[in-house]
């Protein structure tokens, strides 16, 4: 049986962009499982932008403590039990930690991915992020056939299920991306309209590509892109705050609020924020339903794929510069 486990902890918390600085990799021995206990092995790792949010403080989860492993969500096999429910063999789908090895127990924490799904859909269309997408669209925005959707970080994991979901339910859909390929490549699975935040004036675009206003917002960035479409949005318009990355790694007292939020008065709307987790007990039907999507080739996504735990920082590093084209994945072992 194998001895150690190697892990990547939590060196210092981050206040402004997270470096290599804040990681320390080491390794410690394996101690034996106890009884309702299984061994993981880990597969892969789910590369989130929440993870930065962990590191520095209390969020929705208790901070990270300094010398643990990064909590992160993962996929692994069980590869030794003591519990009559998880059996060697047996994927799995859980918070793992940057770690090649954690001990885990049954329970609803504890999801079995079923044999014929592929380790990288499980852990992004049908994973996390395009849960996240699911949910924050269709109960949160709740688009009705014929509105305009825009979505900010549309080229990403989350933002591209949301993007093409839209699209399924007849919207006239709008995406914000960081470049010219993430905006080609939107063009290719059917978005209606792209907007480069780089190098176009998003407020001018969004007047340009919204001749009706914006009905949704799905905001996964915050900041002045928020604000412009919160100055374009339509009467009974809905903003989902499903993240605000641009504003993760600003230190307090520089992050930018949103100014244009008065408007919400004037177009009587709302603007909610939703957690996925929340939506745990219907996970299974969006999965279906994702599933039916992906399968008919109605949702295309894709998964960037670091190779090695000991990369794992530079894949979360990834999503702060853009420089990841879809779900960031670490590959841990085979
Ligand atoms: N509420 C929830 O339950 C929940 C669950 C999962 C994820 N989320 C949120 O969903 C969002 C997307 O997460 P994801 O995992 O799908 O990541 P992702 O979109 O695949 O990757 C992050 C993307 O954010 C963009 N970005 C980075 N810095 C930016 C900036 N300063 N301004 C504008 N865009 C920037 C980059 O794209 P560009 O190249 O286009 O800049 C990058 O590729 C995040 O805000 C995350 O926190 C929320």
């Amino acid at each position: 049986m194998t001895q150690t486990n190697r892990q990547i902890v939590l060196k210092a918390r981050p206040k402004g962009s997270v470096g290599p600085e804040h990681f320390e990799s080491r390794e410690v021995p394996l101690s034996p499982i106890g009884e309702g206990e299984a061994l993981v092995r880990t597969l892969y790792l789910s590369i989130d932008p929440t993870i930065r949010g962990w590191m520095e403080r209390d969020t929705y989860l208790p901070a990270i403590e300094i010398g643990a492993p990064i909590r992160s969500a993962g996929a692994g096999v069980v590869v030794e039990s003591k519990s009559d429910d998880l059996k060697p063999g047996d994927r799995v789908f859980t918070l793992l930690g940057w770690q090649e090895y954690s001990v885990q127990k049954a329970g609803p924490q504890i999801m079995t991915i079923p044999d014929g799904v592929a380790l990288e859909d499980a852990l992004s269309v049908f994973g996390l992020t395009g849960l996240t997408a699911y949910f924050g669209l269709l109960d949160v925005g709740q688009p009705r056939e014929g509105e305009t959707v825009v979505v900010s970080g549309a080229a990403g994991a989350t933002g591209s299920v949301v993007g093409q979901i839209a699209k399924l339910k007849g919207c006239h859909v709008v995406g914000i991306a960081g470049s010219e390929a993430k905006c080609a490549w939107l063009r290719s699975v059917g978005f209606d309209e792209v907007i480069n935040y780089k190098t176009e004036d998003v407020a001018a675009r969004l007047r340009e590509t919204c001749p009706k206003k914006i009905d949704v917002y799905f905001d996964n960035v915050g900041g002045p892109i928020l604000d412009a479409a919160l100055m374009r949005l339509g009467r009974g318009g809905r903003v989902v705050l499903c993240g605000g990355i641009s504003q993760y790694d600003v230190p307090d007292e520089k992050k930018y609020g949103p100014r244009a939020y008065l408007n919400l008065i004037a177009v009587r709307g709302r603007m909610q924020g939703f957690l996925v987790m929340d939506y745990a007990s219907r996970y299974m039907q969006a999965i279906m339903e994702l599933a039916g999507w992906v399968a008919e080739g109605k949702i295309q996504h894709r998964t960037d794929v670091v190779e090695g735990l000991e990369r794992a920082p530079e894949a979360l590093m990834k999503l702060f510069s853009g420089a990841n084209e879809g779900k960031v994945l670490v590959r841990v072992s085979e």
